[in-house]
């Protein structure tokens, strides 16, 4: 089995795995009780604070453990929405935004809420003159940003878009669930004032995350109850997973500080170029230069993704069309049509992302696994835009 579908979850690290495991075992104590056993739990989600907070150069006391990446962006954004008020506030967001802050913009939208999606370019980048624009100082709001995204790894001009932001006296949000761990995300250095990240995503597992919260910025929280997270998300901590999340930070931090994921850049780029020169009508799409280490979407002429799909699994090669909430259907995807991708050239597309754990042999044989897939597919479909004749059997 060959697995490219990292941006859809990760492979957890079995460092973050023997990490956990005490927490579930012997030390499953309460960290809020008061015996010194629970004190040790209690200081282990201390430690997994820091270790998460030093990922992206943040204090401990800034970061807020949550259940997943989409809560992060939920509270986020409820919050958000509650702090401006209904009443002449403005939401500004993007057209490539994930669900998890699309969803959450739509239900502020039918409420009565001035939502805008501000466009992308045909690299899939935000467009900053149009955000610009957008942004209203003299009406209170709100903006929310991806870092980069996860259908096509490409990053925005984040800094820009958060001093814009700022600048406007709003308050500033960005989903990096796909940046963090991945690439250098510095809380210091782009000040944003709330910043969702996702463990699943960086080979912690599924089921935690956290939301930064800047020092000194304004928040009120979604889940109330017993005070846990100092009262910003209660509800007894995850320990295990906390931990788990605490560990992989700690792991991608050193990653990071090895060269930023420059083997699985080399890998990435080896089967692209694989991919280009040995199957024809091969179209790389998004920003080539700005986009996460990992990462390939390329559409592949007269192939429909679903069928390449199929085969691929067949060939024990697992990777997305589109995005992974978008297998199984067939619409082109909300980013692609953003970017201006034509639907045949979009259903035709593939995501293929790598992790630290991809090796080099695992590229040489998905390059021609999917070079075989594309050739038969070909062979067996009718001319363009009539979709697949048969797409299985032999
Ligand atoms: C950019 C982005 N935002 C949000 C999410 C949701 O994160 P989670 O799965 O942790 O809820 C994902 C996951 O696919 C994502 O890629």
């Amino acid at each position: 089995m060959i697995y490219l579908d990292s941006n859809a979850t990760s492979q957890v690290h079995p460092e973050v795995v023997e990490a956990m495991l005490p927490f579930l075992t012997g030390q499953w104590f309460n960290p809020s009780s008061g015996y010194r056993a629970a004190k040790e739990v209690r200081q282990a989600v201390a430690t997994a604070r820091e270790q998460v907070a030093d990922l992206i150069n943040a204090r401990p006391d800034e970061i807020v453990f949550t259940g997943c990446g989409t809560e992060s962006n939920n509270m986020t954004l409820k919050w958000l929405a509650r702090w401006v008020g209904r009443k002449e506030s403005k939401v500004v967001t993007t057209t490539i935004e994930h669900s998890a802050v699309l969803r959450p913009c739509e239900a502020m939208a039918e409420v009565g809420y001035e939502v805008h999606r501000c466009g992308v370019d045909r690299e899939g980048r935000l467009r900053t003159d149009e955000f610009a624009d957008l942004v209203d100082g003299s009406r209170p709001g709100f903006a929310s940003v991806m870092w980069s995204n996860n259908e096509t790894g490409v990053t925005n001009p984040v800094a820009e878009a958060c001093r814009i932001t700022k600048e406007a006296g709003w308050a500033f949000h960005t989903d990096a669930i796909q940046a963090v761990g991945k690439m250098p995300v510095d809380v210091r250095e782009v000040p944003v004032d709330f910043l969702s990240l996702s463990g699943h995503k960086f080979h912690a597992p599924k089921g935690v995350g956290a939301l930064y919260i800047r020092d000194g910025v304004r928040f009120e929280p979604m889940i109330r109850g017993g005070g846990q997270e100092d009262g910003r998300r209660s509800g007894t901590e995850n320990v295990p997973f906390i931990i788990g999340l605490g560990k992989a930070a700690e792991l991608m931090k050193g990653e990071l500080e090895r060269g930023g994921h420059a083997d699985v850049k080399r890998r990435r780029d080896r089967l692209e170029e694989r991919l280009v020169a040995e199957i024809e009508g091969v179209i790389l799409n998004g920003s080539r230069e700005h986009r996460s280490p990992n990462i390939i979407h390329a559409s592949f002429e007269n192939c429909e993704a679903a069928g390449l799909l199929i085969l691929l699994d067949e060939a024990g090669v697992q990777c997305s069309a589109g995005s992974a909430c978008m297998t199984g259907k067939q619409q082109p995807s909300h980013v692609q049509v953003a970017m201006g991708i034509s639907p045949e050239q979009a259903r035709s597309s593939l995501r293929i992302s790598l992790s630290i754990f991809t090796t080099d042999d695992e590229v040489e044989e998905a390059a021609t696994a999917i070079g075989k897939a594309v050739d038969k597919l070909r062979s067996v479909q009718g001319p363009p835009g009539v979709g697949p004749v048969v797409v299985y059997g032999g």
